[in-house]
């Protein structure tokens, strides 16, 4: 058993605090925000993420979890402190902003007490663990700890999943003390996932090199679907056949609207401009950025053609959120779609299952929003699919095609069976193929 503390409880923190705790150990997480630390100690989640809630309450009760706002108390007894702060985009450079990072190294340095290892969980460019040494050193120059870096790789609504089945553990660090005190925190893992060993520097660089071939993975499949799309190809197909190469793999071959959520455009940004800041122009990262960013408006574009006969006539949107499964409307494509519609419509219905009160805080009153899938369909002009919620792959197109105005869809994310749509009447478009 180790005693962790946990600096910040946000998608990273908190899943990782209750996955540990689960492990065995002893968990303390801290965030600055009472409201959030008080939630939490009512016993009520500040975030969903599927079988959290049932782990969360089982360590809480047990003694294994709490949470606090105090560093000092979490910080003296701990033999590890994991900093899990945002660093989000500064948003004029569009570099990783570090003052969260930093402040906290800062905040935690007084109160080290006996060896510790802080491990830096947050997304961070490279070199910062170096900073962040220099920071608790010139703190408290009589600290005894080293600064691992400890990427994490969790998706946004599998985040338990992923927790109890990584497909590796990278532990950045070439001080054997602290890595072997890491790898006996991790060692319920071990014959279950790779365990790599490897300089600060090198994993700080996996994290992001991962995250930007997956973002460069998703252009690629997007491209080659708007070339199938004219050549008479057809995505799935070739999708398909691309990933049965085991080099290749079958996943992350889905076209869609582009790719969205707080990870991917954050970090292909972070990297482009670390590509920069060394020399090292990273230009595959910076076409993948700008494409996918004109994708969005490229799709904004063609849902207002597809109304061109009724332009005053309504468009109905099934889906807000980046990615099915998550209420989280961050960089959401289908919230940039949606805004490059609004310059030409002001008879948008929006709805999602699950992210309409996140989406309104962002498009307010510029959209009208509907409770379901029939509301935000009657008497549209057409129907845009930008999120693949499952729910949307079982609509009563029967029913939708007699309320609709006019019976026409345009499905981003390849949701439907185009040929079942197309006898029931409808006039159909999707990703990466000509439905006849
Ligand atoms: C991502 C990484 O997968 C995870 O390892 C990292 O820790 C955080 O960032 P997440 O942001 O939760 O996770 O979303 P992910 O499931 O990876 O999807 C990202 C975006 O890519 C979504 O907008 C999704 O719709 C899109 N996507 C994904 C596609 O368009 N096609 C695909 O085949 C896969």
């Amino acid at each position: 058993m180790m005693k962790v503390a946990i600096i910040g409880t946000g998608y990273v923190g908190l899943p990782t605090g209750v996955g540990l705790a689960e492990l065995g150990n002893k968990v303390v997480c801290v965030d600055k925000i009472e409201d959030k630390i008080n939630r939490l100690n009512r016993g009520e989640l500040t975030l969903y993420e599927d079988g959290l809630e049932e782990l969360f309450k089982k360590n809480v009760a047990n003694g294994m979890l709490r949470f606090t706002t105090n560093t000092q108390t979490a910080v003296k007894d701990a033999d590890i402190v994991m900093l899990a702060v945002g660093t989000p985009p500064h948003p004029l450079t569009k570099e990783a902003d570090l003052k969260y990072i930093y402040a906290a190294a800062k905040e935690l340095a007084p109160f080290l007490n006996g060896y510790t290892v802080v491990a830096t969980k947050s997304t961070v460019p490279v070199g910062t663990g170096d900073e962040v040494e220099n920071i608790i050193r010139q703190t408290n120059p009589k600290a005894d700890f080293d600064v691992v870096s400890l990427p994490e790789f969790l998706r946004e609504g599998f985040a338990i999943h992923d927790f109890f089945n990584p497909d590796r553990i990278v532990i950045g660090t070439q001080n054997d003390k602290a890595q072997k005190i890491m790898l006996e925190l991790y060692k319920p893992f071990v014959g279950k996932s790779e365990f790599l060993c490897v300089k600060r520097r090198s994993s700080e660089t996996i994290k992001y090199a991962s995250n930007a071939f997956l973002a460069m993975k998703i252009h690629y499949i997007n491209e080659m679907a708007d070339f199938c799309e004219k050549a008479g190809a057809d995505i799935t197909e070739v999708a398909k056949g691309m990933g049965l190469d085991s080099r290749i793999g079958k996943k992350f071959l889905n076209p869609g609207p582009g790719y969205g959520g707080s990870c991917f455009p954050k970090d292909t940004n972070a990297m482009a401009q670390m590509g920069k800041k060394y020399g090292a122009h990273l230009t595959l990262i910076e076409t993948t950025i700008a494409e996918n960013d004109a994708r969005k408006i490229k799709i904004g574009q063609r849902v207002i053609e597809a109304i061109n006969e009724h332009p005053e006539g309504k468009i109905a949107v099934l889906g807000l959120a980046f990615k099915g499964g998550t209420d989280d409307c961050r960089e959401s494509p289908a919230i940039d779609i949606i805004k490059e519609m609004i310059r030409y419509s002001r008879n948008i219905m929006v709805y999602d299952p699950k992210a309409l009160e996140n989406a309104k805080t962002i498009l307010n009153n510029t959209v009208h929003y509907a409770n379901s899938v029939e509301e935000a369909c009657m008497n549209a002009e057409v129907m845009v699919i930008l999120t693949e919620w499952e729910d949307f792959r079982h609509l009563n197109l029967t029913k939708l095609k007699k309320i609709m105005h006019c019976p026409k869809i345009i499905d981003m994310r390849n949701m439907l069976n185009g040929e079942d749509v197309k006898t029931l009447g409808f006039e159909y478009q999707c990703v990466g193929k000509k439905v006849i």
